[in-house]
Protein backbone atom coordinates (compact mmCIF):
# COMPACT_ATOMS: atom_id res chain seq x y z
CA UNK A 1 0.00 0.00 0.00
CA UNK A 2 1.18 3.15 -0.88
CA UNK A 3 0.64 5.76 1.99
CA UNK A 4 -0.47 9.58 0.67
CA UNK A 5 0.16 12.70 2.12
CA UNK A 6 -2.39 15.37 2.11
CA UNK A 7 -2.80 18.92 2.33
CA UNK A 8 -5.48 20.73 4.75
CA UNK A 9 -5.83 23.38 2.78
CA UNK A 10 -6.66 21.55 -0.97
CA UNK A 11 -10.45 20.96 -0.62
CA UNK A 12 -9.90 17.99 -2.78
CA UNK A 13 -7.65 16.37 -0.27
CA UNK A 14 -10.40 17.03 2.02
CA UNK A 15 -12.96 15.14 -0.63
CA UNK A 16 -10.22 12.10 -0.49
CA UNK A 17 -10.41 11.75 2.67
CA UNK A 18 -14.00 11.51 3.81
CA UNK A 19 -14.28 8.90 0.31
CA UNK A 20 -11.17 6.79 1.95
CA UNK A 21 -13.21 6.55 5.59
CA UNK A 22 -16.37 5.89 3.83
CA UNK A 23 -14.50 3.08 2.35
CA UNK A 24 -13.24 1.79 5.65
CA UNK A 25 -9.79 3.22 4.94
CA UNK A 26 -7.48 4.72 7.36
CA UNK A 27 -6.26 8.25 7.35
CA UNK A 28 -3.73 9.66 10.27
CA UNK A 29 -5.09 12.78 11.17
CA UNK A 30 -3.41 16.15 12.89
CA UNK A 31 -5.52 17.03 16.52
CA UNK A 32 -4.58 19.48 19.41
CA UNK A 33 -2.42 16.64 21.26
CA UNK A 34 -0.86 13.94 18.47
CA UNK A 35 -1.25 12.63 15.08
CA UNK A 36 -4.36 10.00 14.93
CA UNK A 37 -5.08 6.91 13.14
CA UNK A 38 -8.70 7.46 11.91
CA UNK A 39 -11.04 4.83 10.74
CA UNK A 40 -14.94 4.93 10.47
CA UNK A 41 -15.65 3.88 14.12
CA UNK A 42 -18.84 1.56 13.35
CA UNK A 43 -17.21 -0.53 10.43
CA UNK A 44 -15.56 -3.49 11.77
CA UNK A 45 -13.25 -3.91 8.95
CA UNK A 46 -12.27 -0.54 9.53
CA UNK A 47 -11.67 -0.91 13.86
CA UNK A 48 -9.75 -4.41 12.48
CA UNK A 49 -6.86 -2.46 10.39
CA UNK A 50 -6.71 -0.09 12.36
CA UNK A 51 -5.34 -2.96 15.35
CA UNK A 52 -3.79 -4.58 12.19
CA UNK A 53 -1.70 -1.22 10.60
CA UNK A 54 -0.63 -0.74 14.56
CA UNK A 55 0.10 -4.01 15.52
CA UNK A 56 -1.95 -3.28 18.62
CA UNK A 57 -3.20 -5.94 21.03
CA UNK A 58 -6.80 -6.40 20.16
CA UNK A 59 -7.70 -5.78 24.16
CA UNK A 60 -7.25 -2.36 24.24
CA UNK A 61 -10.01 -0.49 23.43
CA UNK A 62 -9.91 2.81 20.95
CA UNK A 63 -11.12 6.28 21.72
CA UNK A 64 -14.25 7.32 20.16
CA UNK A 65 -13.90 11.20 18.61
CA UNK A 66 -16.91 12.86 17.76
CA UNK A 67 -17.91 16.97 16.33
CA UNK A 68 -20.41 17.41 18.74
CA UNK A 69 -22.22 16.87 21.80
CA UNK A 70 -24.84 15.57 19.94
CA UNK A 71 -23.04 12.82 18.29
CA UNK A 72 -21.28 12.14 21.63
CA UNK A 73 -25.07 11.63 23.23
CA UNK A 74 -25.60 9.16 20.52
CA UNK A 75 -22.69 6.62 21.53
CA UNK A 76 -22.21 7.33 25.31
CA UNK A 77 -24.58 8.24 28.39
CA UNK A 78 -23.70 11.88 29.69
CA UNK A 79 -24.80 12.46 33.79
CA UNK A 80 -24.41 15.74 34.47
CA UNK A 81 -21.13 15.62 35.70
CA UNK A 82 -20.09 14.21 32.40
CA UNK A 83 -21.92 17.37 30.69
CA UNK A 84 -20.32 19.38 32.64
CA UNK A 85 -17.04 18.12 32.00
CA UNK A 86 -17.24 18.15 28.28
CA UNK A 87 -18.77 22.04 28.73
CA UNK A 88 -15.32 23.09 30.56
CA UNK A 89 -12.91 21.23 27.69
CA UNK A 90 -14.12 20.42 24.69
CA UNK A 91 -13.11 20.65 22.12
CA UNK A 92 -9.95 19.51 23.88
CA UNK A 93 -7.40 17.32 25.13
CA UNK A 94 -9.98 15.65 27.82
CA UNK A 95 -11.43 11.87 27.27
CA UNK A 96 -14.15 10.62 28.57
CA UNK A 97 -14.80 6.88 29.35
CA UNK A 98 -18.57 6.56 29.89
CA UNK A 99 -21.02 3.92 29.48
CA UNK A 100 -22.21 3.32 26.09
CA UNK A 101 -25.33 4.34 24.98
CA UNK A 102 -27.85 1.72 24.26
CA UNK A 103 -28.25 1.05 20.47
CA UNK A 104 -24.67 3.07 20.03
CA UNK A 105 -23.62 2.70 16.86
CA UNK A 106 -20.14 1.88 17.28
CA UNK A 107 -18.55 -1.36 16.61
CA UNK A 108 -17.72 -4.01 19.49
CA UNK A 109 -14.09 -4.11 18.05
CA UNK A 110 -13.48 -0.44 18.96
CA UNK A 111 -14.36 -0.63 22.32
CA UNK A 112 -13.47 -4.76 22.64
CA UNK A 113 -16.77 -5.69 23.85
CA UNK A 114 -16.78 -3.41 26.94
CA UNK A 115 -20.03 -1.50 28.05
CA UNK A 116 -18.03 1.64 28.67
CA UNK A 117 -16.22 3.62 25.81
CA UNK A 118 -13.95 6.66 25.81
CA UNK A 119 -14.96 9.94 23.82
CA UNK A 120 -13.49 12.92 22.69
CA UNK A 121 -14.05 15.82 20.94
CA UNK A 122 -11.15 17.00 19.34
CA UNK A 123 -9.76 20.25 17.96
CA UNK A 124 -8.54 21.33 14.72
CA UNK A 125 -8.78 19.96 11.16
CA UNK A 126 -9.92 16.12 12.70
CA UNK A 127 -13.00 17.62 14.27
CA UNK A 128 -14.23 19.30 11.13
CA UNK A 129 -13.50 16.17 9.43
CA UNK A 130 -15.42 14.05 11.94
CA UNK A 131 -18.13 17.12 11.54
CA UNK A 132 -18.00 16.02 7.89
CA UNK A 133 -17.95 12.44 7.99
CA UNK A 134 -20.73 12.57 10.34
CA UNK A 135 -20.25 9.76 12.07
CA UNK A 136 -17.47 8.99 15.04
CA UNK A 137 -13.80 8.38 14.14
CA UNK A 138 -11.99 5.59 16.25
CA UNK A 139 -8.67 7.04 16.27
CA UNK A 140 -5.49 5.30 18.34
CA UNK A 141 -2.27 7.43 18.10
CA UNK A 142 -1.22 7.08 15.14
CA UNK A 143 2.21 5.46 15.58
CA UNK A 144 2.67 1.15 15.92
CA UNK A 145 2.52 0.02 19.09
CA UNK A 146 4.75 0.61 21.88
CA UNK A 147 6.19 3.30 19.89
CA UNK A 148 6.76 7.21 19.99
CA UNK A 149 3.51 8.92 19.37
CA UNK A 150 3.56 11.19 16.51
CA UNK A 151 3.68 14.73 16.64
CA UNK A 152 4.05 15.45 13.13
CA UNK A 153 3.37 13.78 9.65
CA UNK A 154 7.19 12.82 9.26
CA UNK A 155 6.88 11.24 12.44
CA UNK A 156 3.98 9.24 11.24
CA UNK A 157 5.57 7.75 8.61
CA UNK A 158 8.60 6.65 10.38
CA UNK A 159 6.33 3.68 11.66
CA UNK A 160 2.87 3.33 9.48
CA UNK A 161 4.15 4.32 5.97
CA UNK A 162 3.06 1.78 3.90
CA UNK A 163 0.62 0.63 6.11
CA UNK A 164 -1.87 3.35 5.97
CA UNK A 165 -3.92 4.95 3.46
CA UNK A 166 -3.20 8.95 3.95
CA UNK A 167 -1.19 11.30 6.53
CA UNK A 168 -3.01 14.51 6.34
CA UNK A 169 -0.12 17.08 7.43
CA UNK A 170 -1.35 19.79 9.63
CA UNK A 171 2.01 20.58 10.87
CA UNK A 172 3.07 20.32 14.34
CA UNK A 173 0.75 19.37 16.80
CA UNK A 174 0.72 21.90 19.22
CA UNK A 175 -0.31 20.00 22.96
CA UNK A 176 2.44 17.35 22.33
CA UNK A 177 1.06 15.06 24.87
CA UNK A 178 -2.46 12.62 24.51
CA UNK A 179 -5.27 13.87 26.35
CA UNK A 180 -5.92 13.01 29.45
CA UNK A 181 -8.20 10.09 30.27
CA UNK A 182 -10.95 10.12 33.01
CA UNK A 183 -13.68 7.90 33.78
CA UNK A 184 -16.57 9.60 35.03
CA UNK A 185 -19.11 7.32 37.43
CA UNK A 186 -21.93 8.60 39.36
CA UNK A 187 -20.05 11.50 41.38
CA UNK A 188 -16.63 10.31 40.81
CA UNK A 189 -13.98 11.41 38.60
CA UNK A 190 -10.97 8.66 38.73
CA UNK A 191 -7.85 9.47 36.48
CA UNK A 192 -6.73 6.10 34.14
CA UNK A 193 -3.85 8.25 32.15
CA UNK A 194 -1.83 12.06 33.17
CA UNK A 195 -2.67 13.84 29.76
CA UNK A 196 -3.42 17.47 27.95
CA UNK A 197 -5.65 18.95 30.79
CA UNK A 198 -4.09 18.80 34.07
CA UNK A 199 -6.17 17.43 37.26
CA UNK A 200 -5.89 20.92 38.96
CA UNK A 201 -7.81 22.58 35.71
CA UNK A 202 -10.63 19.62 36.13
CA UNK A 203 -10.82 20.37 39.74
CA UNK A 204 -10.58 23.81 39.64
CA UNK A 205 -13.28 23.55 36.22
CA UNK A 206 -15.88 20.74 38.49
CA UNK A 207 -15.11 21.77 41.89
CA UNK A 208 -14.98 17.81 42.36
CA UNK A 209 -11.25 15.89 43.35
CA UNK A 210 -9.88 14.14 40.92
CA UNK A 211 -9.32 10.34 42.58
CA UNK A 212 -5.77 8.48 41.14
CA UNK A 213 -4.97 5.19 41.99
CA UNK A 214 -4.34 1.62 40.99
CA UNK A 215 -7.24 1.58 39.01
CA UNK A 216 -5.35 3.01 36.01
CA UNK A 217 -3.73 -0.34 35.26
CA UNK A 218 -6.73 -2.84 35.20
CA UNK A 219 -8.75 0.21 33.00
CA UNK A 220 -6.23 1.42 30.47
CA UNK A 221 -4.44 -2.15 29.77
CA UNK A 222 -2.35 -0.40 27.23
CA UNK A 223 -0.98 2.25 29.08
CA UNK A 224 0.68 -0.45 31.63
CA UNK A 225 3.75 -1.73 29.96
CA UNK A 226 6.86 -0.49 28.13
CA UNK A 227 5.63 2.19 25.86
CA UNK A 228 6.83 5.28 24.19
CA UNK A 229 9.73 4.24 23.21
CA UNK A 230 12.94 4.75 21.52
CA UNK A 231 15.64 2.02 20.38
CA UNK A 232 17.89 2.93 22.75
CA UNK A 233 18.09 2.28 26.54
CA UNK A 234 16.61 5.74 28.90
CA UNK A 235 17.53 6.54 32.17
CA UNK A 236 15.38 9.27 34.24
CA UNK A 237 16.36 11.60 36.96
CA UNK A 238 19.60 12.09 35.87
CA UNK A 239 22.12 14.43 38.04
CA UNK A 240 25.41 13.47 36.66
CA UNK A 241 25.84 12.39 32.63
CA UNK A 242 28.12 9.51 31.57
CA UNK A 243 29.76 10.36 28.98
CA UNK A 244 28.05 9.47 25.34
CA UNK A 245 24.89 9.55 26.43
CA UNK A 246 22.54 11.58 24.45
CA UNK A 247 21.10 14.24 26.93
CA UNK A 248 17.43 15.37 27.11
CA UNK A 249 17.53 18.56 29.20
CA UNK A 250 15.16 20.65 31.19
CA UNK A 251 15.60 24.22 32.08
CA UNK A 252 18.74 26.68 32.16
CA UNK A 253 20.99 24.65 34.21
CA UNK A 254 22.84 21.12 33.03
CA UNK A 255 23.65 18.57 35.00
CA UNK A 256 27.66 17.88 35.68
CA UNK A 257 29.29 15.56 32.40
CA UNK A 258 26.80 16.89 30.00
CA UNK A 259 30.04 18.15 28.37
CA UNK A 260 30.65 14.73 27.90
CA UNK A 261 27.21 13.81 26.14
CA UNK A 262 27.34 12.58 22.58
CA UNK A 263 24.51 15.73 21.99
CA UNK A 264 21.83 17.57 24.25
CA UNK A 265 18.22 18.76 23.14
CA UNK A 266 16.21 20.73 25.67
CA UNK A 267 12.97 20.28 26.26
CA UNK A 268 12.67 23.85 27.56
CA UNK A 269 15.33 26.00 28.26
CA UNK A 270 12.70 27.94 30.61
CA UNK A 271 11.79 25.70 32.22
CA UNK A 272 8.09 25.50 31.01
CA UNK A 273 6.34 22.65 31.51
CA UNK A 274 3.70 23.49 28.35
CA UNK A 275 6.37 24.19 25.87
CA UNK A 276 8.50 20.51 27.44
CA UNK A 277 4.95 18.84 26.68
CA UNK A 278 4.74 20.02 23.40
CA UNK A 279 8.62 19.14 22.73
CA UNK A 280 8.83 15.42 24.63
CA UNK A 281 7.54 13.29 21.68
CA UNK A 282 9.56 15.10 19.01
CA UNK A 283 12.60 15.31 20.84
CA UNK A 284 12.12 11.34 21.81
CA UNK A 285 11.68 11.00 18.24
CA UNK A 286 15.14 12.77 17.40
CA UNK A 287 17.00 10.03 19.50
CA UNK A 288 15.23 7.07 18.37
CA UNK A 289 17.43 6.02 16.28
CA UNK A 290 19.35 2.40 16.02
CA UNK A 291 22.60 4.00 16.64
CA UNK A 292 21.67 5.58 20.06
CA UNK A 293 22.07 3.51 22.54
CA UNK A 294 21.49 5.59 25.92
CA UNK A 295 19.10 8.35 26.74
CA UNK A 296 19.70 10.00 29.90
CA UNK A 297 16.61 12.34 31.04
CA UNK A 298 16.88 15.17 33.29
CA UNK A 299 14.52 15.47 36.57
CA UNK A 300 11.19 17.19 35.48
CA UNK A 301 9.19 18.36 38.51
CA UNK A 302 5.97 16.34 39.01
CA UNK A 303 3.30 19.20 39.03
CA UNK A 304 0.78 20.33 36.24
CA UNK A 305 1.29 18.81 32.97
CA UNK A 306 4.83 17.77 34.64
CA UNK A 307 2.59 14.78 35.53
CA UNK A 308 1.57 13.63 32.27
CA UNK A 309 5.44 13.82 30.96
CA UNK A 310 6.88 11.60 33.99
CA UNK A 311 4.13 9.23 32.88
CA UNK A 312 5.17 8.82 29.21
CA UNK A 313 9.17 9.18 30.05
CA UNK A 314 8.32 6.08 32.88
CA UNK A 315 6.90 4.15 30.51
CA UNK A 316 9.74 5.20 27.91
CA UNK A 317 12.12 3.74 30.28
CA UNK A 318 10.28 0.41 31.49
CA UNK A 319 11.54 -3.06 31.12
CA UNK A 320 11.23 -4.47 27.78
O1 LIG B 1 -4.95 12.44 22.53
C1 LIG B 1 -5.39 11.30 22.37
O2 LIG B 1 -6.15 10.76 23.19
C2 LIG B 1 -4.99 10.56 21.09
C3 LIG B 1 -5.55 11.35 19.90
C4 LIG B 1 -5.28 10.66 18.59
O3 LIG B 1 -6.92 11.57 20.07
N1 LIG B 1 -5.47 9.22 21.10
C5 LIG B 1 -4.92 8.26 21.88
O4 LIG B 1 -5.45 6.98 21.73
O5 LIG B 1 -4.02 8.47 22.66
P1 LIG B 1 -4.75 5.66 22.23
O6 LIG B 1 -5.52 4.54 21.62
O7 LIG B 1 -3.31 5.70 21.95
O8 LIG B 1 -5.03 5.64 23.76
C6 LIG B 1 -6.34 5.39 24.23
C7 LIG B 1 -6.33 4.85 25.62
C8 LIG B 1 -5.84 3.40 25.67
O9 LIG B 1 -4.85 3.33 26.66
C9 LIG B 1 -7.06 2.61 26.08
O10 LIG B 1 -6.71 1.56 26.95
C10 LIG B 1 -7.91 3.64 26.79
O11 LIG B 1 -7.68 4.81 26.08
N2 LIG B 1 -9.33 3.33 26.70
C11 LIG B 1 -10.12 3.29 25.62
N3 LIG B 1 -11.37 2.89 25.93
C12 LIG B 1 -11.40 2.69 27.26
C13 LIG B 1 -12.40 2.27 28.19
N4 LIG B 1 -13.63 1.98 27.82
N5 LIG B 1 -12.05 2.17 29.49
C14 LIG B 1 -10.78 2.47 29.89
N6 LIG B 1 -9.79 2.88 29.05
C15 LIG B 1 -10.10 2.97 27.77
MG1 LIG C 1 -0.93 5.58 21.89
Amino acid sequence: MLTRVLNPDDPLHMETILDCLAAGGLAALPTETVYGLAGDATNGVACARIFEAKGRPSFNPLIAHVADLGMARTIAVFSPLAERLAAAFWPGPLTLVLQAAPGSAVHPLATVGLPTIAVRMPDGAARAIVSRFGRPLAAPSANRSGRVSPTSAEDVLRTLDGRIDLVLDGGRCPVGLESTIVKVEDDAVTLLRPGGVTPDAIEAAIGVSVRYGAGTAIEAPGQMHSHYAPAGRVRLEVTAVHAGEHLIAFGAELPIGSEHAAAIINLSRNGDLREAAANLFRVLAAFDRPEIERIAVMPIPRTGLGLAINDRLSRAAAPR
